[in-house]
């Protein structure tokens, strides 16, 4: 098989079952299992054997089942980037229409937040429910949210720490594989993926997250799911926020209407779109205007305080954000000069925001949920010099001093007002 790679032919599905069935019970070696993944990263994979790869990681254990919970259950998944926070503003906003919502999220690695760890800084709650506690909740409270157990899509859990280590991770069959075994390993009736372009995502470039959008739309809807993609911008950090605790409390915000426009945007293009997925009588225009009433009346926050308290959280930190940690040793970077900002790069900021304890270098690693960084400006603001550009939360003077340090090199400033890249690229179904 390796060779047959190698040299740039097609693998059968049993091939490829085997492939992953060898590997699960150490019959593949780690060197032979990498030496194939080179060889599909070189040589890639077409949509027919990306969805046997698929199929046959999704199928190396549990399915979850939810096929007793009333409703179209729509799951939504990002690519992953730095400051998106749109799950934890999306669930309870799609739960109060009526749409339940089991979603199934990951932790960050590297550069990138994941919703798990923002979601541990609220006070008690937990993202370790038992499938059983996890399929209650979605049916009595409308929405719950646990991080990936060991039952689900263990393959990748093995193949994804092996990418990690043999610069595998940026190719199309392996992140689509990836990520469609454990959303089709999740059991919800209908998918919504947010693919990242950019500097910040695994796809530097539109075209390469346009082909990865497609493979994993063709890989959900040949399995029997239907799935529709965005591809959106992560060439700036999304919102003003990058950090655990400081992320949750401006996904609150969303919820309250008071959230930067980029952010709160995308959140109203997401949730339209899972409504609309959801509900088919409903169109775009009318799922927005559900949404912003959600907004408006309450109904979304109020739901997100159900969320919280059903999962051990204490809900009161949605109108008291003082209840969640953050960092004491506070930094303001300014401008070194006038103008318009240019480019704030997301890459630097998520580095940044990593070096301060928002993220693991390695998995294990603890993560500090107090620290990260505050935006007070993004690309197309105009700047005065001196004036504020960011506020760095660190939890030592030392770390908060080098973060200052390495922040300054985020920001670009020119002279005239730049063009933006637009938020929506290109939508894939
Ligand atoms: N997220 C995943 O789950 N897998 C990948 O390969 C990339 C991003």
């Amino acid at each position: 098989m390796i060779a047959k790679k190698r040299d740039g032919q097609r693998l059968t599905p049993e091939e490829i079952q085997f492939f992953i069935d060898s590997y699960m019970s150490g019959e593949t070696a780690d060197y032979q299992a990498a030496a194939l993944l080179m060889a599909i990263y070189l040589r890639g994979m077409d949509d027919g054997e990306t969805q046997a790869l698929t199929l046959a990681m999704a199928r190396s254990g549990q399915r979850v089942d939810l096929s007793d919970i009333p409703g179209v259950k729509v799951d939504k998944h990002s690519t992953g980037g730095v400051g998106d926070k749109t799950s934890i503003a999306l669930i309870p906003l799609v739960a109060s229409a009526g749409v339940p919502v089991a979603k199934m999220s990951g932790r960050g690695l590297g550069h990138t937040g994941g919703t798990i760890d923002k979601l541990e800084s609220i006070p008690g709650f937990r993202t370790d429910l038992s499938v059983e506690q996890f399929k209650h909740n979605v049916r009595t409270v409308g929405a719950a949210i646990i991080g990936q157990t060991e039952e689900l899509a263990p393959a990748d859990k093995m193949l994804y720490a092996l990418r990690d280590v043999t610069a595998t991770i940026e190719s199309v069959p392996l992140i689509a594989s990836s990520i469609m075994s454990k959303k089709l390993a999740g059991g919800a009736d209908k998918i919504l993926l947010d693919v990242k372009w950019g500097e910040g995502a695994f796809m530097k470039r539109a075209e390469d997250a346009v082909q990865l959008a497609k493979t994993m739309v063709a890989v959900g809807n040949l399995s029997g799911v239907p799935t529709r993609a965005v591809v959106t911008d992560m060439n700036a950090p999304l919102g003003r926020t990058v950090g655990n605790s400081l992320e949750v409390m401006e996904a609150i915000s969303v919820l309250k209407g008071q959230a930067p426009e980029d952010l709160s945007l995308l959140v109203r293009y997401l949730g339209s779109i899972m409504l609309t997925m959801a509900m088919e009588a409903v169109d775009l225009e009318a799922a927005g205007a559900l949404i912003d009433r959600l907004i408006q009346s309450g109904k979304a926050c109020e739901t997100l305080e159900r969320v919280i308290a059903a999962q051990g959280g204490r809900a009161e930190c949605v109108n008291n954000p003082s209840l969640l940690p953050v960092a004491r040793e506070q930094r303001t970077l300014l401008s070194d000069k006038a103008g318009w900002v240019s480019r704030v790069s997301p890459m630097c900021v998520g580095r940044t925001a990593m070096s301060l304890g928002a993220g693991r270098r390695k998995k294990g690693d603890n993560v500090d949920l107090s620290v990260g960084i505050v935006l007070l400006k993004k690309p197309g603001d105009a700047v005065e010099r001196g004036e504020p550009l960011a506020r760095i939360y660190g939890a030592t003077p030392s770390a908060t001093e080098d973060a200052m340090e390495s922040l300054a090199t985020a920001f670009f400033i020119q002279d005239e007002p730049p063009s933006l890249t637009p938020l929506i690229y290109q939508e894939v179904q």
